[in-house]
C-alpha cells in the first residue's frame, strides 16, 4: 500500500543539516536508491495512480531516476528536462527559483506532441519551482500536465499549494 511505502521512505532517508548551504536541511534519498526492488515499487505506485497518460517527463538530476524507472515499468516514453545549456537543438526554456537559489531548465522543440498528457515526476517537492517550470515546459509545447509525482514533499515551503492546480502524488510527507 502506499502508506507501508512511505513507512519504508521514511525508513531510508537521512536528513543533512546546513546542506549544500545553512539553514536547508537535506533530504537525502540515496538510502531508498540502494534499497534492492524498492524503486521499481515506487515506480509502479506512480504508474498505477495515474491513468490516460501518454509520457513520463523527468527533471534533471535526480529526477531522472523516477522517470527512468516509471517509464521502464510501463513503457511510456520519458523525456528529460535538463539544465540550462544541455540539450542540443532549439529549446523551449523557463526560468524558475528554488529552495536554494535559481535556475533555468529546458526541454527540447518537439520533443512532446500537442495535445499529449503529459507525467511530470521528480524525487523531492520543496517549493515547487521546479515541477511548476516542467509543466509551463509542457505547456510551451501545447501538451497538457497529467499529473505530477514526487517521492517525497517537504511541508512548510509551499509546493503543494504552488502545484495545486495538478493532480499531485506524494509517496512520502516530511513534515
Ligand atoms: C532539487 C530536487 C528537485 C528540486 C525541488 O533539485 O531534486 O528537483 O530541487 O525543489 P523545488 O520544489 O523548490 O523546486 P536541484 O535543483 O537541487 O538539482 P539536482 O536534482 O540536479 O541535484
Ligand atoms: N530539493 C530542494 N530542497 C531540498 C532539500 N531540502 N533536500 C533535498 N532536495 C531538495
Amino acid at each position: 500500500t502506499a502508506r507501508s511505502l512511505s513507512a519504508r521512505i521514511a525508513g531510508l532517508l537521512s536528513a543533512f543539516p546546513d546542506h549544500p548551504e545553512p539553514g536547508i536541511v537535506f533530504r537525502d534519498l540515496a538510502g531508498v536508491y540502494a534499497e534492492p526492488g524498492l524503486l521499481a515499487e515506487l515506480a509502479d505506485a506512480v504508474a498505477g495512480h495515474f491513468g490516460g497518460v501518454d509520457r513520463i517527463l523527468a527533471v534533471e538530476a535526480r529526477g531522472f531516476l523516477l522517470g527512468a524507472a516509471v517509464s521502464a515499468r510501463t513503457g511510456l516514453p520519458l523525456t528529460l528536462v535538463r539544465k540550462p545549456g544541455k540539450l542540443p537543438g532549439p529549446v523551449h526554456r523557463v526560468e524558475y527559483a528554488l529552495e536554494y537559489g535559481t535556475d533555468q531548465l529546458e526541454v527540447q522543440k518537439g520533443a512532446i506532441a500537442p495535445g499529449e498528457r503529459v507525467l511530470c515526476v521528480d524525487d523531492v517537492l520543496a517549493t515547487g519551482g521546479t515541477l511548476a517550470a516542467a509543466a509551463a515546459l509542457v505547456a510551451a509545447c501545447g501538451a497538457r500536465t497529467a499529473g505530477m509525482a514526487v517521492l517525497v514533499a517537504l511541508a512548510g515551503l509551499g509546493g503543494s499549494e504552488r502545484l495545486s492546480r495538478h493532480p499531485l502524488l506524494v509517496l512520502h510527507d516530511v513534515p
